[in-house]
Formats: C-alpha cells, sequence, structure tokens
C-alpha cells in the first residue's frame, strides 16, 4: 500500500514538473518570459524565474522596453529565499507574508506555484484589457488564476484571484487575498482612514517601519467606519496633493477585509489585500473554484491630487452604478422628525421640499409596523407593512403626493436586521446571528439577519421587492445597516462550516442586490450603515451612492467628505444640510457654510424645514437653484483640492474642472479665526492657462472676493490665484468659473 503511495506521488510530481511545458502558450516560451500589463501611462510587470515560478518584476510608469527583465540580476543569494514573487504562497522557500495559504488534501501545509501560461482577452471595449495568469502548484492539481484587469484611460489595474480546487479531496483555504504588490522606495508613506460612527475617513499618515501594518475590519458587517479598505502610499516623501509618487489602492468588498503592509529587511514593501483571513477558513471540495474580489490600483506621479482623479474616473466609468446619472437633490425626514410623525407632518414637509426646490422627499425610519409599531428603534424592525396609526392611507397615498407636488419619493428600509419584539423574530428565530445555542446580542435594539442561508437571501429580496411594490411612484430606497456581527453563529451552515459565515454573508448579500438590480435597474438605492458604514467600491457596484455619515455638522463634515472623496468620486456622497447645531455636535455653523458645504457632494437637506425662517428659506432656495448650475461639475468634473483641511492653515478650498476646462466651480472655506491680516491665496488648477474666464460668486448677495463677475487669464487664476475675503471660522464662497471664448 505504501509503495502504490509512493509510486503515485512520483508520478504526480513528474506530472506537475511536466506540466508548465505541456500547456504553455509556444510564444512564451522558453525560460524567463516577460509579461507586461499595461494602461496608457502605467505597467506592471511579472515574468518566470528559471524554476518556473512567476516573479514580479516593476509597477509604476509605463515602461517601453520590458525585456531587460528577462536578465535583470538582483544579487540575492538563490539559497536564501527568492526575489519578489507575483503572488506569494506559504511554503517552499517562501517567507513573505502569504498571499495564499492553505492546507492541501493531504495535510501538506506547502504550495509553490509555477507559471504554466497567460491569456489576453480583449472586450467589447476597446479600453479594457483582461490578462489572466495560470499558476499551479508545483506538486499538486492545484490551479491559481491571477486575473488583471486594465483600464487604459483611467490607469487603473485591478486584480482578484481565482482558486480551483483539482486535489482528490477537500482543500482548506487560510488565506486568499485579492492581490500581492511589491513595492520598491526609500521610505513609504501610508495614508489610510480611521474614525468611528459621525467620524469617518479621518486621514492618517504613517511613515511605515519594517514589520507589518494591516488595515482592516472583523466586524462583517458596518465595516468601514473604523477604517476603509483603501490607501494611498506615498513614495520616498510624505504625501503631496499635486507632485510626487503614489500608489492609490482600493478592495471591492462589504464584509472584513484585510490589507498589509509588509517590510522586509531588504527595505521592499509587500502589499498584500483582500478578505480578510480572520476566522475564515474557506473548505473547497474537489472540482470547486473560489473566486475573490477585486482589489483596485492606480498610481501617479501627480501627488494623491491624480490618484484620486484616477480613481474617479474609473469608478464613474466602470464600477459605480449607473454613474452618469445627475442625481436629484432631496429633504429627508430623519432628523427633522426622527420616529415622530403622522400623515400631516409628512406632506408638509413634502410641500416645503418643493417649495425650496426640491426634487426628492426620503420618508426615513419609522414608517412600518403594527403589532410592535416602530416609534422608536426598540421594536418593529423586521415587519414590513405600513403602520395604520401613522399612515392610514399608505405608502401610495405619499408618494403620490410628492408626485403631485413635482417630487419623487423614496423610502427607508433596513432589511438584513430584526427587532427582537417583532413577528419576524417570533416566526424565524433560526434566521438570527447567534453562536450555536447562545442567545445573540442586540446592538441599537437588534438582531442580524443570517444572510448565509438562501430562505433570509429570499426574505431580504422580498422586502425591497414588496415594498417597491407599494406604489409605482417610489424611485429611491434607503438601504439601512445598523449594526455588525458579535457572538457569530449560522443555524443553516453545516458546523464545520462556521467560518465561511463571513464570506457567505456578503456574497449572500451581493446576489440579493443582484436580483434587485435585475427586476429594478433604474431605481436609487443608498447604502447607509449608520452612516458610511458600508463605503467601499464592492458596495458601490449595486448603489449610486452612500449615505456619508450621521454626523451632518458642516465642519466635522469638511473632514469627512474630504477623506471620502480621497477615493470616492462626489457623485457618490450624500451631503445634507441639516440644523443648527445639529444633533450630533453642537457645532452653530452659518446656513450658507452648510450650503456651500453640501453643495460639494450630492445635496440634501435633512431638518424640519417648519423650523426655518422665512429668511433661510429664501436662502435654501438660492443655494438649491444655483446647485443646479454646477452639479454637473460636483457630480461629473475633476477634482482638484486646492487646500486641505489638515495643512494647519484654517482653509479648505477644493474645485471640480469639467473635462473640457470650459467650466469649474470652486469652494473656499474658512476653518478658524484668521485675525484681520490674513486671507486666503486659492492657487486653482486644472483651468487651461490660455483661455479666459469669468468669476461668479453663487449662493450669496454678497461677494466677498473683489473679482466677482470679471475676467481672469487661466493662468492669472492657476499662478496668483483668487483671495476672497474669509477671515471667520463660519465664512465660506462658491464660484463658477466659466469660459469665455
Ligand atoms: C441610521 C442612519 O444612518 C440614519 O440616517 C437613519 O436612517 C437612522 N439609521 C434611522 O434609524
Amino acid at each position: 500500500m505504501k509503495r502504490m503511495k509512493d509510486v503515485m506521488r512520483s508520478v504526480l510530481l513528474l506530472l506537475a514538473v511536466l506540466w508548465p511545458c505541456l500547456n504553455l502558450q509556444a510564444a512564451d516560451r522558453p525560460e524567463k518570459s516577460v509579461l507586461n500589463v499595461q494602461t496608457d501611462d502605467l505597467s506592471l510587470v511579472l515574468g518566470t524565474a528559471s524554476d518556473s515560478s512567476l516573479m514580479f518584476h516593476y509597477f509604476g510608469p509605463r515602461l517601453a522596453d520590458v525585456s531587460p527583465f528577462r536578465n535583470k540580476q538582483t544579487y540575492r543569494r538563490a539559497d536564501y529565499g527568492t526575489d519578489d514573487p507575483a503572488y506569494a504562497a506559504a511554503g517552499g522557500r517562501n517567507l513573505l507574508y502569504p498571499a495564499l495559504r492553505m492546507t492541501h488534501a493531504d495535510g501538506n501545509l506547502n504550495t509553490e506555484l509555477i507559471y504554466v501560461g497567460a491569456t489576453t482577452t480583449d472586450s467589447s471595449d476597446p479600453n479594457v484589457t483582461e490578462t489572466t495568469v495560470l499558476l499551479r502548484d508545483r506538486f499538486y492539481p492545484l490551479e491559481v488564476k491571477l486575473i488583471f484587469r486594465t483600464y487604459a484611460r483611467e490607469n487603473v489595474i485591478t486584480e482578484r484571484v481565482e482558486i480551483t480546487n483539482h486535489e482528490k479531496k477537500t482543500v482548506v483555504l487560510h488565506h486568499y487575498y485579492s492581490a500581492f504588490l511589491p513595492v520598491k522606495a526609500q521610505k513609504y508613506y501610508l495614508n489610510h482612514f480611521h474614525g468611528a460612527w459621525a467620524q469617518e475617513m479621518t486621514l492618517e499618515e504613517t511613515l511605515l517601519t519594517h514589520g507589518i501594518k494591516s488595515v482592516e475590519s472583523r466586524k462583517g458587517v458596518r465595516t468601514t467606519h473604523h477604517e476603509n479598505p483603501s490607501f494611498l502610499l506615498a513614495l520616498d516623501r510624505p504625501m503631496d496633493e499635486n507632485y510626487g509618487e503614489v500608489i492609490g489602492g482600493a478592495l471591492a468588498w462589504s464584509g472584513n477585509y484585510r490589507l498589509n503592509f509588509e517590510m522586509n529587511e531588504s527595505n521592499e514593501l509587500y502589499i498584500s489585500a483582500g478578505i480578510n483571513p480572520y476566522a475564515s477558513e474557506y473548505r473547497l471540495s474537489p472540482g470547486e473554484s473560489f473566486r475573490t474580489p477585486e482589489m483596485v490600483f492606480t498610481y501617479s506621479c501627480e501627488g494623491a491630487g491624480g490618484v484620486t482623479r484616477n480613481l474617479h474616473d474609473w469608478a464613474r466609468n466602470y464600477q459605480v452604478y449607473d454613474a452618469q446619472t445627475i442625481r436629484p437633490t432631496l429633504l429627508n425626514s430623519w432628523e427633522g422628525a426622527y420616529f415622530d410623525f403622522d400623515e400631516k407632518t409628512l406632506t408638509d414637509m413634502i410641500d416645503d421640499a418643493a417649495e425650496m426646490g426640491l426634487e426628492m422627499f426620503v420618508l426615513d425610519d419609522g414608517w412600518f409596523g403594527n403589532k410592535y409599531p416602530r416609534n422608536d428603534a426598540k421594536g418593529g424592525l423586521g415587519d414590513w407593512e405600513v403602520n395604520h396609526a401613522k399612515l392610514p392611507r399608505g405608502i401610495g397615498y405619499l408618494a403620490d403626493y410628492a408626485v403631485s407636488k413635482g417630487l419623487r419619493f423614496g423610502i427607508w428600509i433596513e432589511p438584513e436586521m430584526v427587532n427582537p419584539r417583532s413577528e419576524l423574530a417570533e416566526r424565524h428565530p433560526d434566521w438570527i446571528v447567534r453562536s450555536k445555542g447562545g442567545t445573540a446580542t442586540t446592538i441599537r435594539s437588534q438582531w442580524l439577519l443570517d444572510l448565509t442561508n438562501p430562505e433570509v437571501q429570499d426574505f431580504v429580496f422580498g422586502v425591497f421587492d414588496g415594498v417597491m411594490q407599494q406604489s409605482p411612484n417610489i424611485t429611491y430606497i434607503k438601504w439601512d445597516a445598523n449594526r455588525h456581527v458579535e457572538n457569530v453563529g449560522s443555524e443553516y451552515l453545516p458546523d464545520d462550516q462556521q467560518e465561511r459565515f463571513w464570506v457567505d454573508y456578503i456574497q449572500g448579500l451581493y446576489s440579493v442586490y443582484e436580483r434587485i438590480r435585475a427586476k429594478y435597474p433604474r431605481v436609487i438605492v443608498q447604502a447607509c450603515s449608520s452612516g458610511g458604514g458600508r463605503v467601499d467600491y464592492g458596495a458601490l457596484k449595486y448603489h449610486q451612492e452612500v449615505w456619508t455619515s450621521d454626523n451632518t455638522d458642516a465642519l466635522s463634515r469638511v473632514y469627512i467628505q474630504y477623506g471620502t472623496n480621497l477615493i470616492y468620486p462626489a457623485l457618490v456622497t450624500g451631503a445634507h444640510v441639516s440644523a443648527s447645531p445639529n444633533h450630533q455636535t453642537g457645532n452653530v455653523m452659518p446656513l450658507k457654510f452648510r450650503f456651500d458645504l453640501a453643495m460639494s457632494g450630492r445635496l440634501g437637506m435633512e431638518l424640519q424645514p417648519r423650523q426655518m425662517s422665512e429668511q433661510e428659506r429664501e436662502m435654501a432656495k438660492g443655494a438649491i437653484a444655483d446647485y443646479k448650475r454646477i452639479r454637473d461639475l460636483v457630480m461629473f468634473g475633476d477634482l482638484y483640492r486646492i487646500e486641505s483641511p489638515y495643512a494647519g492653515t484654517g482653509y479648505y478650498s477644493l474645485m471640480y474642472v469639467s473635462k473640457d476646462k470650459k467650466r469649474a466651480v470652486a469652494y473656499g472655506y474658512c476653518l478658524q479665526y484668521q485675525g484681520r491680516t490674513v486671507t486666503p491665496r486659492f492657487r486653482l488648477r486644472g483651468l487651461d492657462p490660455e483661455k479666459r474666464y469669468r468669476i461668479t460668486e453663487l449662493n450669496t448677495r454678497k461677494s466677498s472676493f473683489w473679482g466677482n463677475g470679471k475676467l481672469f487669464g487661466g493662468d492669472y487664476l492657476i499662478r496668483e490665484g483668487i483671495n476672497p475675503k474669509l477671515q471667520k471660522c463660519g465664512e465660506s464662497a462658491v464660484f463658477l468659473i466659466e469660459e469665455v471664448e
């Protein structure tokens, strides 16, 4: 028997060694072929080593001739580890943090990947090319595909991995990252995001030292409050807005993620990014494949600004759902009414929204539940029929009312969650996420439904579908998710597969989204998760926008929106004007400042209009009308950040420029008292120095700028800049800049 096993093993070994020779495309042989994955301005170069393993060579500005990599010497001792792998696997000589770590069917912990071949497919879009590199374990029939997609004009390269088990028995995946990227520089300044509820996307720069720094979430749901699966890595020097080399990255995944930055003894940095391996062993049966989410990379030598613009272009052209359409302005009922409303409260709000020129009314939480009326956060969640006491004529009546006033109508749901005090929880205790035999913990008085279970997926789809059936006039859904995973456990998953929960939950969610999009391609769906808890490119594939933060205080929003828009385009960032002091921070900010800031995202309002004075309502009308003049620039223009709120000058300034450079909108905000002598100098960017422009200040009767209404050369605006008189905290200005032929 033992002899038989040995013979089998030798045959397998021989087959594995011969495999690459049998399968390689003729053009790629002999030894040391080089693969150049490229966009208009970038190259990512991989190549084979003499032992057939696939190595990483280069990522950066495009190279015309990559042939020198065939013979390049790295002077590393061959008996001391290897050169940089294209995708580090645990096993053999690799000691880097592995992107792939697994246990083979026979218990072997080593995986050694060798190159088999590569194919390139052009899509129907000439801008997009997909290169699939097939790797195989040297000794086992285990296949790994590295799939690179290039977006030529946007200079974005995405990577994902597909692992297929051709072994006789189940293999166990421990690490199955989407991408692995070695980087070489003198120093590495990692810019990443941290925060909390109401403080999302706070930017932090860290000089990386030897060892590993990770950015991650282990919360399962509501994963982006504390960190975000994205980064900007400045090479050699601290990140600058306009100069220097910066690599940008973002993972398109809404569940647990981990981005590792490992600096080793040769001062090289290794980025691995993907699903967090934390308690997430994934078993692959024979013949089964696992596909990772996509990791998105870009690079610019024009600083953070270049990275942002590449990502925004890619996101709008390829990732964000329905990104080519103008998003409507809206009034959301939450901070104006909370749970405390009846039909009249809402029809009054609709009247007021229409009168101020807004285009949609969104009914937030509190409209459903009868046995357990949703009059606070403690009951009713899960019971998605309209509350008859509050809304006797139903949702249809309200939606029709909104339409009769010229508005569109939207409504809030939170279909992944359930209150213990609900009919749903009474009916389906088996659908609740909790440890086996244990009790489920509540967060905001609610439990989480187990989306790994297809019955729950059907239910969640049914909630959306059912709500949509209440009126043909519903054109917007706010999809909320107000807790994360605790006390993990699924009654649906088998005992030995509980670790799949983290992956299967999100895949379950995505399959629900797919069904929704197949049936409701046009409805706007906002991703909200206690504010900015689901801000990632995985969610944005199905959503038009996110609720950026529950914190609507304009001063806090400066930082939240600045951070969010470093990675995600303004088109997706819901930005609402609320009462002042607002309900989160207590800061008092002028209405003009609040509007001016919200006008740099997708403008909305979230307050009780009846509490506004006549004068304030007039001002709101003017601001909303002005926003409509510039929102195409906000949504589709190139973002240039002029002054960072982190720079310590007490100013924040940004602008959006149309692709043809004929129109732009520039914003300036004063964040602290500047004394009598200091005024800002906002040197504009992105304009054409040869063109002449007229500057018109918006949203004011009394301009802060001596040049209001005057003509300027583009070169003046770029080199000298504008100096509006903004000196007190809360002063702000918005300028429309238009080419004059
Ligand atoms: C949390 C959201 O972020 C808020 O905007 C609001 O929709 C509440 N949930 C409603 O419960």
